[in-house]
């Protein structure tokens, strides 16, 4: 039988411990919660009834359960009032001496039984465990932000935690309806370790002003299908908090410089810009605390007037899915398009392709019969280049070999007009490289349509050095009309969702071949406890372990450090032709 934890403490009433105060009373748990100061104390308790009270006002909490809940929390500032409790989870700031410190007190005022639980990010559970007379009774309990929502809970034990001290620890995990991933103790446990090297480099993103704050975000979010944006989840989290995460990841984590926290993290942080919790941090918030976004100077102002010469026709180069999918894109949104497809592909087929691709439109009630038909009368297909002099943008989309794309470029060049935007659809190739081969780069962007298969409606606008402002301006106006959000970002590998998304699916395998835990534990852990729709592995399957790679090499040969080196069992799956759903197996 575990035994029953019928009353804890809770030390430190900030972003986490008054959302921790909360998971345990809702579960009829009674609760000592404290505080530093009488000011903190209030803080904390506004914060604990601002969140039930929202809970109510939402349905999801009756107003007799929300006094209920209340009622079982005892206030107090100082540790004396947690003499009797069962389990004390420390959630102060992160650092080793302040947590070692309140440890040693807690061993001195607690009784001899009780637990001490830590609900550090990235400290070391071991050091802080080793502070107390009762090392075997220490253990980490990592609730995720917010702790009400998120479902999983990171249960750390050490090599001295007593296995009926883990096991009670589960059980109670359980009765508070989460679902816990037991693993030791390493900088960052499981999530924090995939989490924290993206936000940092999303962080060197802003400033490098690679992409704007809202750029980044939007593209994460609707791109990498993530419930926030890194830069918003940041905000969430604290930005002091998150700088000594990252601190600590770097120093115990083998010195990743991903880790090592950007200098723009820690001047907001000394400047007092920590986000949510002081009201400013990437965004302005209507007040401290609040969730609510206000605009402020970085506020892009809305879209000006339309161009004076918008385009009308659009050309679109290319045999294959990518190809399809754009010509029925352009189609439905009201532009003629001249399709240019090799010799080497039936224009039958291809404009079988494409119709199929609008009667999936029409199924999924996007678009009428009507405009399908209308859409399908505005193609005119080709299989020479010359079709596109007058056309007013051309995208090309044929097979991502830089000479390739250069030769057909420079063709492109040559035929149209002067001022048709030339786009490239690349994914891994710099546009840069392909822009100085149609001898005209101003005219030249990216226009990277992510996942174009999903409904993700996000393209990358890939400005390079020699871009014009005017090309860009016109990628971006096209980008609406089709109903996509535009962002636009510089010429790096990866742009912005794939240079964000791979280091971290990358990193989860080198998680997995470092033996610290299995697909399934991290799998959950992002999604139960960073809201993820799928796990690294699960989603790594699905994109293809070959492509994954590819992308993953591509980030490493540009950016050139070692933590972005392809993990070695990524190379040898691929190898060994393990490459995902599509050839039946990968991971699983
Ligand atoms: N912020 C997150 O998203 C998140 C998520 C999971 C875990 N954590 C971890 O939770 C812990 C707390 O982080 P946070 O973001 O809630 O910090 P926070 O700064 O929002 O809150 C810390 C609170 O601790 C109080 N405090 C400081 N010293 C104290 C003491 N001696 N006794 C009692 N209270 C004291 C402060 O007054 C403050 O209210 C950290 O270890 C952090 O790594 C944070």
């Amino acid at each position: 039988m575990a035994r029953e934890f019928t009353s804890v403490g809770v030390v430190g009433l900030g972003t986490m411990g008054a959302g921790i105060v909360e998971v345990f009373a809702r579960s009829g748990v009674d609760v000592v919660a404290v505080e530093i100061t009488d000011d903190a104390l209030e803080r904390g308790r506004t914060t604990l009834t601002g969140s039930t009270d929202r809970a109510v006002a939402k349905g999801r909490l009756a107003a007799a359960d929300r006094d209920a809940l209340l009622d079982r929390v005892t206030f107090a500032v100082g540790l004396d009032a947690l003499h009797a409790v069962d389990l004390v989870i420390e959630a102060v700031p992160e650092r080793l001496d302040l947590k070692r410190r309140l440890f040693a007190d807690l061993d001195r005022i607690c009784k001899p039984e009780a637990v001490l639980a830590t609900n550090t990010s990235s400290l070391s559970v071991t050091e802080i465990a080793v502070a107390t007379g009762r090392p075997e009774q220490v253990i980490g309990i990592h609730f995720f932000n917010p702790a009400p929502v998120m479902k999983l809970v990171e249960v750390v034990r050490t090599v001295v935690t007593a296995d009926d001290v883990v096991a009670d620890v589960e059980a109670l995990c359980a009765r508070l309806g989460k679902v816990d991933v037991t693993i030791g103790d390493r900088a960052g446990f499981v999530a924090n370790a995939l989490l924290f090297g993206y936000l940092n480099h999303a962080v060197t993103m802003v400033e490098a002003r690679y992409a704007t704050r809202e750029d980044i975000d939007v593209a994460m979010k609707l791109g990498g299908g993530l419930p926030m944006g890194p830069l918003a989840l940041m905000d969430l989290i604290g930005l002091d908090t998150s700088y000594e995460v990252l601190d600590t990841m770097y120093r115990r984590g083998g010195r990743d410089r991903r880790h090592s926290p950007a200098p723009l993290l820690r001047q907001m942080v000394t400047a007092g810009l920590l986000g949510r919790k002081s009201g400013r941090g990437f965004y302005t918030y209507e007040r401290p605390g609040s969730s609510k976004v206000v605009p402020d100077a970085q506020t892009p102002a809305p879209a000006g007037e339309p161009p004076t010469d918008p385009v009308r026709t659009v050309g679109v180069v290319g045999a294959g899915a990518s190809a399809h999918r754009l010509v029925a894109v352009f189609a439905a949104a009201g532009y003629q398009v001249v399709a240019v497809s090799p010799e080497s592909e039936d224009l039958a087929t291809a404009g079988a392709a494409v119709r199929t691709a609008l009667d999936e439109n029409v199924a999924q009630d996007q678009l009428g019969e009507a405009d399908r038909d209308a859409a399908l009368d505005r193609i005119t297909w080709s299989t020479a280049s010359t079709e596109l002099a007058d056309v007013d943008l051309v995208v090309e989309a044929v097979a991502d070999d830089l000479d390739v794309k250069k030769a057909l470029l420079a063709d492109l060049a040559a035929v149209c007009k002067p001022g048709t935007v030339l786009a490239t659809t690349t994914s891994v190739l710099p546009v840069i490289d392909l822009a100085m081969a149609t001898g005209r780069p101003d005219d030249v962007v990216g226009l990277h349509f992510v996942h174009p298969g999903a409904a993700t409606p996000v393209v990358e606008i890939v400005r390079t050095i020699r871009s014009s402002v005017a090309a860009v301006d016109t990628a971006r106006a096209v980008c609406a009309t089709l109903g996509r959000t535009g962002v636009v970002c510089d010429d790096r590998a990866g742009f912005i969702v794939d240079a964000l998304l791979f280091p971290y699916l990358n990193d989860a395998v080198r998680m997995l071949e470092a033996g610290y835990a299995g697909t399934d534990d991290v799998d959950h852990a992002m999604k139960l406890g960073c809201g993820y729709p799928t796990g690294p592995f699960a989603l790594l399957d699905a994109i293809g372990l070959d492509v994954a790679l590819a992308v993953q090499r591509r980030l490493y040969a540009e950016l050139r450090d070692p933590g972005f080196a392809p993990a070695p069992l990524l190379e040898q799956l691929v190898t060994a032709g393990h490459l995902g759903d599509r050839t039946g197996r990968g991971f699983r």
